[in-house]
């Protein structure tokens, strides 16, 4: 490599000084112009961002900038502003009477709103995303109500729990026929075929005759005379085809040797008064709702 520098003579500009395999050199060009010019551009925009933006780290924090922007302020604003917006609409949800809540299109949208978020967290887990329901777990979709499908008995239920602690719980309980040794276990088969009779399922004729007059002396009190169910005591309807606790004859006779005995936790006092009552509106509201 050379030192000095030199004007190259084709084309009349000075060289670097850099010069390879002996004669291959370098010119000294300047920058391109549109290059340059987008350089200064940025830097004149890196400065003023600087000055007007939050930017360079600090000891103990970081440049604040002019405008005073942040992100996360204008996250605590708009949540700050939805709370805001939801507590007046909470507060027309709590204040208006059950009954009335479907009247109020703007207050039924947002009752439905929070009442299937809660519902997410709280309920999925027994009752299902969809609330289909699952063995011994209700479907609340279909107008099959196990302890009323008004909106208030919905309240009521989930309010206070089923078979639970709280003083309002929703009670009654079937007996244990098998385990507590109420009933033999033929009287069982032939009340279990009695059973599906009820509900026009195959069943063994003979069998079902025999366990009718069981049926009348030990489940209809609870479950009635034609198996039409009581919503008062929890006992289901036996005569139609939707069933808690399955269909088969095993599962029929299952329930009738342990009588069950499902539980559910109460809600008052776990969640907010508003919560539940959105919650007893959404679920009146799946369609099922009398
Ligand atoms: C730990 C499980 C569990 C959770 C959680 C649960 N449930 Fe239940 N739920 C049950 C069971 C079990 C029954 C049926 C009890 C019975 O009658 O045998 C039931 C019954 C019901 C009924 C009565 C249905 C009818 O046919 O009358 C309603 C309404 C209901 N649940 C709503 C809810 C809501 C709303 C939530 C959430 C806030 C919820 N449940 C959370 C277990 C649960
Ligand atoms: C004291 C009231 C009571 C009596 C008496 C009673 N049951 Fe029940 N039965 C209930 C209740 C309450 C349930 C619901 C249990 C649950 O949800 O966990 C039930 C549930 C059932 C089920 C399950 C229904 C389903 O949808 O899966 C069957 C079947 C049944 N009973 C049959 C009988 C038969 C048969 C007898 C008579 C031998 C009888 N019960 C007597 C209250 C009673």
């Amino acid at each position: 490599m050379s030192k000095h520098h030199e004007i190259d003579e084709a084309t009349g500009v000075s060289t670097t000084g850099h010069v390879w395999d002996g004669d291959l050199k370098e010119l000294n060009k300047p920058l391109p112009r549109w290059w340059l010019y987008t350089m200064y551009a940025c830097t004149v925009w890196a400065i003023g961002y600087w000055i007007l933006y939050p930017a360079w780290p600090t000891v103990n924090g970081y440049t604040k900038g002019m405008l005073g922007y942040s992100q996360r302020e204008t996250v605590m604003r708009e949540v700050q502003d939805g709370r805001k917006a939801q507590e007046s609409f909470r507060k027309e949800l709590a204040a208006t009477p059950m009954a009335d809540v479907r009247k109020k299109p703007e207050v039924l949208r947002f009752a439905n709103a929070i009442g299937a978020a809660a519902f997410g967290t709280n309920c999925a887990p027994c009752h299902g995303r969809g609330a289909q329901g699952f063995s011994g777990y209700p479907n609340l979709n279909d107008d099959d109500w196990i302890w009323g499908g008004t909106i208030d008995d919905i309240h009521k239920t989930i309010s206070f729990g089923i078979r639970g602690e709280h003083a309002d719980s929703r009670a009654g309980e079937m007996p244990k026929f098998g385990i507590d040794k109420l009933l033999e276990p033929a009287q069982i088969n032939d009340t279990a075929e009695y059973v599906l009779s009820m509900s026009k399922k195959s069943n063994d004729a003979a069998a079902a005759g025999r366990g009718s007059k069981v049926y009348a002396e030990n489940c209809a009190a609870c479950h009635g005379e034609k198996g039409e169910g009581n919503k008062e005591l929890g006992a289901p309807n036996l005569a139609d085809a939707i069933w808690l606790y399955g269909s088969r004859k095993d599962d029929v006779i299952m329930s009738i040797a342990t009588g069950r005995g499902g539980k559910m936790p109460a809600w008052s006092g776990r969640l907010d008064d508003v919560t539940v009552k959105a919650l007893a509106v959404y679920v009146h509201n799946l369609g099922g709702g009398k």
